[in-house]
């Protein structure tokens, strides 16, 4: 469990394949979380995709639900991606989506940045972590930003969907940078 004051990250459990499959079909959500508003999911296709979550076998996707720390109610989830193009464990990827709509704009998301980035940088021992999403989510550029992140680079008109192309939008954070900023950050 990654442990924070108003939030907390757990382990997937076969229980939570409902609330996936739930949020995995709303529309709007799926345009932000990735890209992909006609995002559909079938129970058993969700069920698939985190077989191995569930069993604890996967050491290169870490999933976690977010679960607001004071009921126990999860409310989102998130995780991390290590690279294995790589062949070397030296940097991943980091998303969340706060699929509750009313836990949003509270500093929830923020919280579950920073567990995610001690995670990565200070148990995984990362180098790297980086940040992609599309060049209108505002919310994800501005936490991202707000964390640290330092945008890298635009991949032109990489996604497609609502009848046009869109710009990806990749962020990174180096350690060394993580390191610097951690006072600035539990000011
Ligand atoms: C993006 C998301 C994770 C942000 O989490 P959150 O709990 O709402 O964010 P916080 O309350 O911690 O706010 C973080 C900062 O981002 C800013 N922010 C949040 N949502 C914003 C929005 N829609 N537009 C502009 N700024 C926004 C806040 O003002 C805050 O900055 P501040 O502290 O300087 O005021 C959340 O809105 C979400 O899950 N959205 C849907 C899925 C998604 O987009 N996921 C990211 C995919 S990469």
């Amino acid at each position: 469990m990654l442990t924070g004051t108003l939030v907390a990250l757990r382990a997937f459990e076969r229980d939570d394949m409902k609330l996936l499959h739930e949020w995995q079909n709303d529309e709007e959500l799926m345009r932000l979380a990735r890209s992909f508003p006609d995002h559909t999911i079938s129970m058993e296709a969700v069920l698939a995709r985190y077989d191995k979550a569930v069993k604890g076998e996967s050491f290169a996707d870490r999933d976690y639900i977010i679960q607001e720390k004071s009921s126990g109610k999860p409310i989102g989830w998130g995780g991390i991606s290590i690279h294995q193009w790589t062949r070397r464990a030296t940097a991943g990827d980091i998303g969340l989506a706060i699929a509750e709509k009313a836990y949003r704009a509270k500093g929830l998301g923020t919280e579950v940045v920073g567990l995610l980035l001690r995670e990565a940088f200070e148990q995984l021992n990362l180098h790297r972590v980086g940040w992609w999403t599309y060049a209108e989510n505002e919310g994800s550029l501005a936490l991202a930003r707000k964390m640290g992140f330092r945008e890298e680079g635009r991949v032109r008109d990489s996604v497609f969907f609502d009848n046009r192309y869109h710009d990806s939008v990749v962020l990174g954070l180096l350690k060394d940078d993580y390191e610097r900023s951690k006072p600035e950050r539990s000011r």
